[in-house]
């Protein structure tokens, strides 16, 4: 933070703008403390209630967040674009960013060769008139979740996994309302779910998906929305196992008063089995996009769900952005038609799959318990965040702290082993057993 930087107003309309402003000019970054309520209202002179406004209105919009004695800070993503990225620490130069959570890009199968495809069939521009979710799009997608028990006679398309988890939210639960997540969970649906105006009820997560014990915690505690992780689950790498998923359909069954929401953002990168909770509720969504298999930029999902559901988000987007462009559904199209892509993704998964186990392993050798049953991502609980954060950045190692996506889990980092080579294995996991990482609690 700039410690120059001072909030000004003598209105709470004109303090919150004061902070709006620092946000977006990069002045106050994502992390940076607000100073207390009694210290900013001495400071410009008006009432301790008049800056609490303030800061309430910033928490509801989810500009900032308020975390008891650490008080209130801004927020990883705040819903405010900043016109000063660089306000980022300049990385060290030779580290290796390990903090990203992305696939790697060159594990992406190439577009190039479905753009030139598609160019050669195109036919006259498509108008207003044509547009919709072309049928043999939602034909492939219907085959691909009826192979995973997802039942899909009601689909939609969005623009990626998490477009259709707010149109979701925004479509069912009202500001202020609770919405269930996996703690730890991911830090953007976090941050989405803050700048809704909703509330985030933690509910613990371990290898096998988000426990009964939990989810039954949130339940009493009135949740109206549930949002699981499939598998991948970032940052944990757990995925919902046959016999969790047979106790949580059990815990659900029949649930009126909850929209559940499944996540399948990793897909077809997932080696493991899909044991859904699809059709638990009566009102539920699941949503798999084609990031990470594909690519990110392809800004693609196919949302099933319930009739009322998924008329509710088609017929929101229809006064809204429309649609997802055809443009677009037919690349995506092409790419699961065509068996040299799924060979690319299989090998991409086998490569994550192999980077992920063996850093895991590396670890447990060295006498370290990590997680990371799927996906692109390793949790490692350590005792302080910032001492093991600060020791691996110093051995040219970027990490994120776990607390972007920590709710009450306890303290750990996460590493995206997307791009790790083999060699880097060893070296990483010596320099994680030198980093005072030993005695992090389990999750
Ligand atoms: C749990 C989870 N869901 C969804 C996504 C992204 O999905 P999309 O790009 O389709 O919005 C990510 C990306 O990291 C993720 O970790």
């Amino acid at each position: 933070m700039s410690a120059r930087y001072q909030i000004s107003g003598a209105t709470s309309a004109a303090i919150s703008a004061s902070v709006e402003t620092a946000v977006r000019t990069g002045a106050l970054a994502p992390g940076d403390p607000l100073p207390a309520v009694r210290t900013l209202a001495g400071e410009l002179g008006v009432s301790p209630a008049t800056v609490a406004r303030a800061y309430r209105e910033l928490r509801q919009r989810g500009l900032v967040a308020t975390a008891g004695r650490h008080g209130t800070r801004v927020r990883p993503r705040p819903p405010v674009a900043a016109r000063r990225a660089a306000l980022l620490p300049p990385p060290r130069p030779g580290a290796r960013d390990l903090a990203g959570g992305h696939p790697d890009r060159r594990l992406l199968p190439p577009l190039g060769p479905h753009l030139a495809a598609l160019a050669a069939e195109f036919g006259p521009p498509t108008g207003y008139a044509e547009t919709a979710v072309r049928p043999d799009l939602a034909a492939a997608a219907r085959d691909r979740f009826a192979a995973d028990g997802v039942p899909a006679d009601e689909l939609t398309v969005t623009g990626g996994a998490l477009d259709g988890i707010e149109r979701l939210l925004a479509a069912h639960l009202r500001p202020g309302d609770a919405v269930a997540v996996e703690d730890p969970g991911w830090a953007n649906l976090l941050d989405l779910i803050a700048a809704l105006g909703l509330r985030t009820v933690g509910v613990p997560v371990d290898d096998d998906g988000p426990t009964v014990a939990g989810v039954r915690a949130a339940l009493t505690a009135g949740v109206r929305a549930l949002v699981v992780t499939s598998r991948a689950q970032n940052p944990t790498g757990a995925a919902v196992s046959a016999d969790r998923a047979v106790a949580l359909r059990t815990l659900l069954a029949g649930r009126a008063d909850l929209l559940l929401i499944e996540d399948d953002h990793a897909a077809e990168l997932a080696r493991v089995p899909l044991h859904p909770l699809a059709g638990a509720t009566p009102a539920w969504a699941f949503v798999r996009s084609v990031s990470k298999p594909y690519g990110p930029d392809l800004r693609l999902a196919v949302l099933a769900g319930d009739e009322a559901t998924v008329a509710r988000v088609a017929g929101r987007a229809q006064v809204g952005a429309g649609w997802v462009s055809t443009v677009l559904q037919r690349l995506v199209l092409s790419l699961w038609r065509d068996p040299a892509t799924a060979e690319l993704v299989r090998r991409a998964a086998d490569g994550y799959d192999r980077r992920r186990d063996g850093l895991v392993a590396a670890l447990a050798a060295r006498g370290l318990a990590a997680h990371g049953r799927t996906g692109i991502n390793v949790w490692v609980p350590v005792p302080d965040e910032t001492v093991a954060v600060t020791g691996l950045r110093d051995a040219g190692w970027v990490v994120a702290p776990g607390s972007l996506y920590r709710i009450a889990a306890a303290p750990a980092v996460r590493i995206t082993v997307s791009t790790l080579d083999d060699t880097d294995l060893p070296t990483l996991a010596d320099a994680l057993t030198r980093a005072p990482v030993k005695g992090g609690a389990p999750y």
